[in-house]
């Protein structure tokens, strides 16, 4: 039996130097000191055969290997534990010195931005904001606006004309004029940006969808100078305070007179280029006084009061302000495009 107690000491020897976690050591503690079949136990139980003049030095012997065994797996155990806190400490060690990572944000597309622009410039004027909707009847998009059933300006607009109700998806945001002079009393100050639909040929600078800024002021003693005035003021903010304007006479059946307006080319700033066709102009926005049969229509009387109105591309502008020269750039969420802004 003492042969037996060696050979279980050597045993246990090598299965403690092959565990290394602490659930392998646990194992190796039930395989010596479990309950049921534990080694050390039926060493023990073994005992009471044992002759007696053998029972001090064979019950010695046992009471060593259990100490040994005993003392060996608290050793091994209380060093793993001790070297698995070790490697959680450096683990979870915070090094405030780090730099954040900071959060991927978002960008906003560039017809946002100058459409934001646009209203902080306006809002700043004293406009107020009104969106108006898209879909539209004939008479806010064209009626209202003195476009007569058969007018020949009706074709300047190719339309989409939706099949439920006569309704038309809009074609410009002047129909905004006529639901806010509806809606409320002069004096008003109102800008309208939105979606604007045209069955216009796709090109470089055409798509059938695109958005355009309304803009119109009405009061008492109002005059083409206030126009002036304030198309001025926008465009220098806009675009560049050096930047000349200049108005054309021009053609709209919702305001008499009418202008076209330029303002001096960006790329070149007015000394002409390939871009502005040598003119140094770019044309850039329609505009005149209100129509006077336009505030009939909406029950204002036009010998009491008066007013200007404008409308403007928005996606015309990104392409200048931001060098696009392709349109459908503006519309086909190309993260690589819009990262850039
Ligand atoms: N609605 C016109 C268009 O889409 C633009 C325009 C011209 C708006 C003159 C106006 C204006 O308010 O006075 O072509």
């Amino acid at each position: 039996m003492l042969d037996e107690i060696t050979r279980t000491g050597r045993q246990f020897d090598s299965a403690l130097a092959s565990a290394n976690t602490a659930r392998e050591i646990d194992e190796v503690r039930v395989h010596y000191f479990g309950r049921k079949g534990g080694l050390i136990p039926a060493l023990f139980a073994r005992l009471k055969e044992v002759p007696k003049e053998q029972k001090k030095e064979i019950g010695d012997a046992l009471n060593k290997l259990r100490d040994r065994i005993e003392s060996a797996l608290k050793e091994k155990s209380e060093r793993i534990a001790s070297e698995e806190a070790t490697r959680k400490e450096a683990r979870e060690t915070l090094d405030v010195t780090l730099p954040g990572r900071a959060p991927r944000l978002g960008h906003l597309h560039p017809i946002t931005i100058v459409r934001r622009e646009l209203e902080e410039i306006f809002v700043e004027m004293g406009y107020s904001l009104d969106p108006g909707p898209e879909v539209e009847t004939d008479w806010y998009n064209f009626g209202a606006l003195n476009f007569t059933p058969d007018h020949p300006a009706r074709d300047m607009q190719d339309t989409f004309f939706l099949d439920v109700d006569q309704l038309l998806l809009r074609t410009h945001t002047s129909n905004v004029q006529i639901r806010s002079m509806e809606r409320f009393k002069p004096p008003l100050r109102v800008l309208s940006c939105g979606r604007v639909y045209r069955r216009d040929e796709i090109t470089m600078r055409k798509s059938p969808v695109f958005h355009q800024a309304e803009g119109f002021l009405v009061d008492k003693g109002i005059h083409i100078g206030h126009l002036r005035a304030t198309l001025e003021q926008f465009i220098k903010r806009l675009f560049g305070a050096d930047l000349a304007m200049r108005m054309r006479p021009s053609y709209f059946p919702f305001t008499e007179p009418s202008a076209e307006v330029d303002m001096s080319c960006v790329f070149c700033r007015g000394k002409g280029c390939n871009t502005c066709s040598q003119t140094g102009w770019m044309e850039i926005l329609g505009s005149g006084m209100i129509h006077p049969q336009v505030l009939r229509n909406v029950g204002i009387d036009p010998d009491e009061w008066s007013g200007f109105a404008f409308g403007f591309g928005i996606d015309r502008a990104a392409m200048i302000k931001f060098d696009i020269p392709n349109i459908r750039t503006l519309f086909e969420n190309d993260l690589r495009v819009l990262q850039q802004f």
